[in-house]
This record gives structure tokens, C-alpha cells and sequence, in this order.
């Protein structure tokens, strides 16, 4: 099965939160976001800031997918090459960051910039990350990160 990163955004909040999702899977090579939810709407491509729209970002696939958190989950989930859903989270119990295996197709599963995820999603996920700081980093920054670590668990 082909190595494969994709990014699931749940309900943003802002255009910006989705264009630093994006500059993040431009950078490392990830193949989404794609996001939920109404708070960012769009016909096709969101008018995101100038300083997001670069013209390396054109190779990302993004969109808002309509329908349920739940069911976005779901169209990355099925056969034939199922992506793995992690979800992630700054909560208790999950694998810290610098221990995690990432799996070789994952779907990283992030909340909104203004909450968490919300339980039926969490339970959807198969894996739970945590990056380990003292507090909650914004949504980019934990984008970058864990995209960051996959990367250079590679090798690459
Ligand atoms: C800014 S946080 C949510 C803020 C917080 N729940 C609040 O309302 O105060 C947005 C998202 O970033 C991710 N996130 C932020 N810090 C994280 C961390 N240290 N470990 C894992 N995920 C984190 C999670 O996906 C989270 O849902």
C-alpha cells in the first residue's frame, strides 16, 4: 500500500485556520485538508489570506465535505485501502507524539480552533495522539508538527 497522509479538519473555524492546514500538506507533502462543518463556507476553494495562496498549493486537494463528522471519517475508512483515523487531541491517554508509529496511510483527525474533538468522532478514531506540551497549541501549529514528525520518521 502506497504511503499516504491525509488531514481531516472537524468544523473550523476561520478561513485562516483552513489555509494554515493547508500551507502545512503543501509543505510536507500531505494530500488534504479537507474539512467539516459550516463556519467555513465555500464554493470550491475558500478565499483564503494572500499570504496562503502560493502557488506551490495548487498540487492539495481541499475541500469541504458535506455531510456529518462522522461520515467524512468514513469516506477515508473504507476498502480498498483504508486510511487509519488518528485522532488529534490534547487529552489524557493518548500515545505522546515522540513515541507514536504513524500508521503507513493515516487520516490525522484535528478539532476546531474554539473546542475538541467531539466524542463520536473520538470514537471513530483507532489511534490518539497527543503532542506533549503544557498547554494546547493552535490548530496550524499542531498540523505542522505532526506532519513534521511523520516526515522525519521516514528519514526523509
Ligand atoms: C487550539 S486547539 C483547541 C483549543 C481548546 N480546546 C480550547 O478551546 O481552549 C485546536 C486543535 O488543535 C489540536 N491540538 C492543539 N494542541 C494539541 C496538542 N498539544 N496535542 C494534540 N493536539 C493538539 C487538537 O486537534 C485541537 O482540537
Amino acid at each position: 500500500m502506497a504511503d499516504r497522509a491525509a488531514v481531516l479538519l472537524i468544523d473550523p473555524k476561520y478561513p485562516f485556520n483552513v489555509g494554515g492546514a493547508l500551507r502545512a500538506c503543501a509543505a510536507f507533502g500531505a494530500e488534504s485538508p479537507e474539512w467539516t462543518g459550516d463556519r467555513v463556507h465555500t464554493e470550491g476553494v475558500p478565499r483564503l489570506p494572500r499570504e496562503e495562496r502560493l502557488r506551490g498549493y495548487k498540487d492539495v486537494r481541499m475541500g469541504r465535505l458535506d455531510g456529518g463528522d462522522v461520515e467524512a471519517i468514513g469516506l477515508h475508512t473504507g476498502p480498498p485501502e483504508p486510511f487509519t483515523p488518528v485522532a488529534v487531541e490534547f487529552r489524557r491517554n493518548s500515545e505522546p507524539l515522540p513515541l507514536f508509529e504513524h500508521p503507513e496511510r493515516a487520516l490525522y483527525v484535528f478539532g476546531p480552533e474554539d473546542g475538541t474533538l467531539p466524542g463520536a468522532v473520538l470514537a471513530r478514531c483507532h489511534r490518539f495522539v497527543i503532542v506533549p506540551t503544557m498547554h494546547c497549541l493552535n490548530l496550524a501549529s499542531t498540523v505542522n508538527i505532526v506532519l513534521y514528525d511523520r516526515l522525519a520518521k521516514q528519514g526523509r
